[in-house]
């Protein structure tokens, strides 16, 4: 089984658990953040100027500064020593083999400048510069690769008067073989799906071994080929399955519908296997998959086949199950009435798993 499948069902696992806080809550996983906390995170500059603080300084300042806190590592001039970051140089050097990369030569945003040296600079001492030392600082930065005159001061309002050579530099890339035209819609937040198919088992896609080691069950085949390939469209499709409710009178109904296969099939709590398999969960879930029962050999290949017991192939099986298969071993005529299939399907899926 790929590797990519396995991150997929762990993908789908981790998402629902921390989308949803009541989860959170029913497994201890913290509380709620106080805005106070928030505050003392929430510290981020954006490229457009949110959460810029009032404050300036310049170059000049700045230089006092960066002598003193930064030019042991990145030098005098921003223009690094040894192997620390240089901050200044490298114009016209993003098409060479080894392009210099600083914040005059490559960075698009000054924000980004603002942001890094108030949160993580200087090394091993984060978080101890004012914000007008920061202020201060950027200018330096700004000064040493020519990009401003001493005198300029930078403060949260002159702050876009500086032009980022390489603002340009960074576009979208929105070609059609990447994955921007397919995020970049509107995301749907609810009622995406009319319908949820469950198309594959975490059991047969061999995620979730369900077996004791004592007894290793007949291994349900699944190619590892185009057929596998197109169950990871699907089974991405159903990462957020859509909760159904159920239509309470309908399974009433069913219910008493139910009465004809109550002879063969348990359902519900502590239901066990008779002449048919017990019936819990059987609504999505594969054929021929209750452990333990004796399945017909059309049965049993169907379900290792990859057949699920949607609603429709509900429908369909119980209307006639032995033209359904040929070779079913549920004697059973069939439900004629479309009402009455409704019914008990809907029965069958109040019993989910
Ligand atoms: C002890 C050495 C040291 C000191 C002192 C230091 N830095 Fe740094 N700086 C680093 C290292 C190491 C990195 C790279 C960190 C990384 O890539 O995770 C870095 C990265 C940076 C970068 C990002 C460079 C890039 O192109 O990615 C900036 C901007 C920066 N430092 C500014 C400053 C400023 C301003 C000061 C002084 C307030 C300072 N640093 C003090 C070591 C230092
Ligand atoms: C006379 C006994 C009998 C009756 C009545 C009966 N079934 Fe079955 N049912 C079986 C047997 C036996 C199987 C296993 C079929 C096989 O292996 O081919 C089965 C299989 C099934 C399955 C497939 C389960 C699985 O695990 O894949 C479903 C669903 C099902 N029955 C639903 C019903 C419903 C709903 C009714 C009533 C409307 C009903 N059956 C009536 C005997 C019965």
């Amino acid at each position: 089984m790929s590797k990519f499948l396995k991150s997929i069902a762990v993908f789908a696992v981790v998402s629902t658990s921390v989308a949803t806080p009541v989860l959170a809550e029913k497994f201890g996983l913290g509380r709620v953040a106080l805005p106070e906390e928030i505050a003392a995170w929430d510290q981020e500059v954006r490229p457009d100027g949110t959460g810029l603080p009032v404050g300036s300084g310049d170059a000049i300042d700045g230089e006092e500064i960066f002598a003193d806190k930064c030019a042991s590592c990145h030098g005098d001039f921003a223009e690094g020593i040894d192997n620390w970051p240089k901050l200044a140089g490298g114009a016209d050097t993003l098409d060479h083999e080894d392009p210099l990369k600083t914040v005059g030569s490559y960075w698009p945003y000054l924000s980004t400048t603002f942001d890094y040296v108030k949160r993580s600079m200087p090394f091993g001492a984060a978080g101890t510069l004012t914000d007008d030392e920061v202020y201060a600082i950027t200018a330096y930065i700004l000064y040493s690769n020519d990009m401003i005159e001493d005198d300029f001061v930078l403060s949260n309002e002159t702050f876009f008067d500086v032009d980022m050579p390489n603002a340009a530099g960074f576009i979208v890339d929105d070609r059609a073989t990447t994955e921007y035209p397919q995020w970049s819609g509107e995301p749907c937040m609810e009622n995406c799906k009319t319908d949820v198919k469950i198309t594959m088992r975490a059991l047969v896609l061999d995620v979730t071994p369900n077996q004791t080691a004592a007894e290793p069950a007949a291994e349900a085949k699944v190619e590892e080929t185009a057929e596998v390939a197109a169950v990871v469209e699907e089974v991405a499709a159903v990462v957020e399955p859509e909760v159904v409710a159920l239509d309470e009178a309908l399974v009433a109904k069913g219910k008493k519908t139910f009465k004809k296969c109550k002879a063969c099939h348990k359902i519900g709590e502590g239901a066990k296997n008779g002449t048919g398999p017990l019936l819990n969960g059987v609504v999505g879930a594969t054929a021929g998959a209750v452990e333990k029962f004796k399945y017909s050999k059309a049965m049993a290949s169907a379900g290792a086949d990859g057949l699920v017991w949607t609603p429709e192939e509900l429908h369909a099986f119980l209307t006639k199950p032995k033209a359904y298969m040929k070779k079913t071993k549920m004697s059973f005529n069939g439900l004629k009435k479309e009402s009455d299939r409704n019914a008990v399907i809907e029965y069958l899926k109040s019993f989910g798993e």
